[in-house]
């Protein structure tokens, strides 16, 4: 029987790559150039699986391509707001993604944000390498102490749930969140968290607000100027969720005004094309979307993908399976 043909639209860790060539006949994006639009019909028009990945859009426009030879987008990447889940469900095609691999790591890049914009470490570092370090002094860049304070997030999925413990148990914190799908109480205790009863009940009592909850046209601009109003002027904002979940020029405005203290922020509205009014705040911390990017998860993601294509081959309801 000849294998499936597959194709993969950026470039993968080198093991997982090897293990597709393995096990597919399969097309690598040697160049790593971004496919089109009309790229990835063609591919959907030409391939069995297409394995896309979060900086891929995949509206309705490029799912309904004709003829659709495709059968399943393993897509490389827990979120999957790039993908009309919709558009592909009415074109029979299967979706799958790659939770639990990348948990820790993103729940690590919000505590990274958090601390760093709370110590002010990009403004140190920048002063550093400016040689502009003029030594120790007792007033030199004072922080904010996160030890012992309170985590407010927004969505308690797995993400915020291993952030969770990490706070609590690592720093002391109080821990509270808001859900609409809340887990157990015994649950949230063990992760020493506290249940609210919305959003704005989180706003109003953190000291550091991460966001954890999918991009979606519902959570389009959940935080916005009326919602920045309500954190604490002490307060800072934290997101490894996606970028529009937040106004970007709402937020913009806040942190100049110093109406909250600060941000940590990993996904940007239009990202890699963020608003230039970042880049003149010296309270944001600014990551190009590293959450899960480390050697170990990138090469367990592509893994996923690789166990969820072949279950779908197999016949088999791959264990990922969105739609
Ligand atoms: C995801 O998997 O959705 C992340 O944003 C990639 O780090």
């Amino acid at each position: 029987m000849s294998k499936p043909k597959v194709i993969v639209t950026r470039r993968w860790p080198p093991a997982v790559e090897a293990r597709l060539q393995e096990l597919f006949d399969v097309s690598l994006n040697e160049s790593d150039q971004p496919m089109t639009a009309d790229q990835l019909k063609e591919a959907l028009k030409n391939y069995d699986a297409v394995l896309p990945t979060v900086t891929d859009p995949m509206p309705a426009d490029v799912l309904n391509v004709e003829p659709l030879r495709a059968k399943v987008l393993g897509n490389f990447g827990v979120g999957f707001n790039h993908i009309d889940i919709q558009a592909a469900k009415t074109r029979g095609l299967t979706v799958t993604n790659t939770p639990d691999v990348l948990t820790d790591c993103t729940a690590d890049i919000a505590m990274t944000l958090m601390l760093m914009v709370a110590r002010r470490t990009g403004e140190g570092e920048r002063q550093v390498r400016a040689g502009q370090w003029t030594g120790w002094r007792p007033t030199h860049l004072l922080g904010t102490k996160v030890t012992g304070k309170t985590l407010g997030l927004i969505g308690f999925g797995r993400i915020a749930r291993a952030m969770a413990k990490k706070a609590h148990y690592g720093f002391d914190m109080q821990v509270i969140f808001y859900d609409p799908f809340p887990p157990s109480d015994e649950v949230s205790k063990s992760l020493g968290a506290k249940p609210c009863a919305s959003v704005e009940e989180v706003l109003r009592n953190a000291d550091f607000v991460a966001l954890h909850c999918p991009g979606s046209k519902e959570n389009h601009h959940l935080i916005d100027a009326a919602r920045l109003a309500m954190m604490k002027p002490t307060a800072y904002l934290i997101n490894s969720a996606r970028g529009d979940v937040v106004d970007n020029q709402a937020l913009i405005l806040a942190l100049k005004n110093k109406t909250i203290a600060g941000a940590g922020l990993d996904v940007f509205e239009g990202e890699p094309d963020l608003d230039k009014g970042f880049l003149e705040l010296d309270n944001a911390v600014l990551l190009p979307h590293l959450g899960s990017a480390t050697a170990e998860t990138r090469v367990a993601m592509g893994m996923r993908v690789i166990e969820n294509v072949t279950a779908f081959f197999a016949g088999e309801t791959p264990r990922d399976k969105v739609v």
